[in-house]
């Protein structure tokens, strides 16, 4: 798709709409825009490019709009190859390209790539200027990757962010979110950072404060719309993510073999709601999608896990979703468990352990059944939630 968003600016990027799993691992179903950006001026800079396998149409698109002008300088704001993947393509096709980037880029250039030559090494702050416009870059480390940095172009007001505040979700017919119906780019938005950006929020809180006082009209992410009209929102929701504040609003996820934790889980939300939560959400982790999971997990600030024994351990799956929490360092949450085993407690220990590792507000009261949902855990699911809502509304 080619379409001009500012003065000699373009969007050249390419949506692919057969890919399944973005890094091998999260669910596309609508697709995903890898956002290439063209500034044609005196000299012709290229933002950050597509992955290697959308680079025939890309190459295409390209050579259209360059109409016989060669690239002089490609700008990597990151490394990443579903960006950096045609790379090696595009320097054949304009040998004389320069590649802009960090000390920290060049290094994964030369891994990826075996690039060494024509590359223009910029720190913090640096300039480059193309004619009329003139670029600034903004290094983001581990947003969400080392060399991670940004570019700010200053006549336009246009910031090209790299990968944060971008989303899941190919673009239908028009990069610019004040031309398109936004709606869905939300929640892929939250999905997308919790998946991806999520362990990074101190970095995200750093790169927010860097960016405070520059005027920004647009924010042009590697992937979904471009942000003019709800540019604010972009901000307030990156804000909002990278500080793990949850909204109101509980999250049950539970393992279940046969059901019976899942009755708990049914019992909890239903307990849940005589207190007046009106916001509750209910994963079964064996079938909701990881990246679905952990999406609310980043939007609601009430978290209740439950789950079975599984070979003297924990089940499987809520194990792999500990370990996805844990290693986004999800905080302020509030807290509670339950759990159901036959012959050995230690899969509830190992989630109220849980609670206090990530040091979340955690409810006084915990279930465990052994065997069945009988009226004594039933009673048990009324004591956690009464316990689990006064910490929620502060009591
Ligand atoms: Fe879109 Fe981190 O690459």
């Amino acid at each position: 798709m080619i379409h001009e968003i500012a003065s000699d600016i373009y969007y050249v990027g390419i949506n692919n709409r057969s890919k399944e799993l973005f890094e091998s691992l999260w669910p596309v179903p609508s697709g995903v825009s890898y956002n290439s950006y063209l500034i044609l001026d005196e000299k012709v800079a290229l933002v950050d490019a597509c992955d290697l396998n959308m680079i025939q149409e890309y190459a295409d698109q390209l050579e259209n709009l360059l109409n016989g002008r060669p690239v002089d300088y490609l700008i990597i704001n990151h490394m990443e190859p579903d960006h950096s993947g045609a790379i090696k393509m595009l320097r054949q096709m304009y040998p004389d390209m320069k590649i802009i980037g960090n000390l920290k880029t060049f290094g994964m250039l030369k891994g990826f790539y075996s690039i060494e030559d024509n590359l223009h090494q910029v720190a913090d702050g640096d300039t480059l200027t193309l004619g009329k416009h003139t670029l600034r870059f903004i290094l983001t480390p581990m947003l969400h990757w080392p060399e991670t940095m940004m570019t700010y172009e200053s006549t336009t007001e246009t910031l090209f962010s790299g990968d944060a505040f971008g989303c899941f979700g190919a673009l239908n017919g028009n990069p610019v979110d004040k031309n398109i119906d936004t709606t869905p780019y939300w929640d892929e938005m939250r999905r997308y950072y919790a998946a991806i950006v999520g362990k990074y929020g101190i970095p995200v809180q750093t790169a927010l404060k860097k960016l405070k006082d520059i005027p920004l009209s647009r924010i042009c992410s590697t992937h979904g719309p471009v942000w003019e009209e709800q540019l604010a929102d972009a901000i307030a929701a990156y804000d909002r993510y990278s500080r793990y504040e949850g909204e109101d609003g509980v999250v049950i996820a539970y393992g279940s073999m046969y059901g019976n934790t899942g009755q708990l889980a049914e019992k909890i939300a239903e307990q849940l709601s005589r207190r007046g939560v009106k916001k509750i959400i209910i994963h079964n982790v064996s079938v909701s999608e990881p990246s679905q999971i952990l999406s609310d997990i980043f939007r609601y600030k009430g978290l209740i896990l439950g789950a079975p024994v599984y070979n003297n351990a924990l089940f499987p799956k809520m194990e792999s979703l500990l370990m996805d929490i844990r290693s986004r360092q999800i905080a302020n949450r509030v807290y509670a468990c339950f759990g159901s085993y036959v012959w050995t407690r230690n899969a509830l220990n190992r989630l109220s352990e849980f609670g206090n590792e990530m040091k979340w507000k955690s409810a006084t009261v915990h279930v465990c059944q052994e065997c069945s949902c009988d009226l004594r855990s039933q009673d048990g699911c009324v004591q956690l939630a009464s316990s689990f809502t006064d910490l929620l509304n502060g009591e």
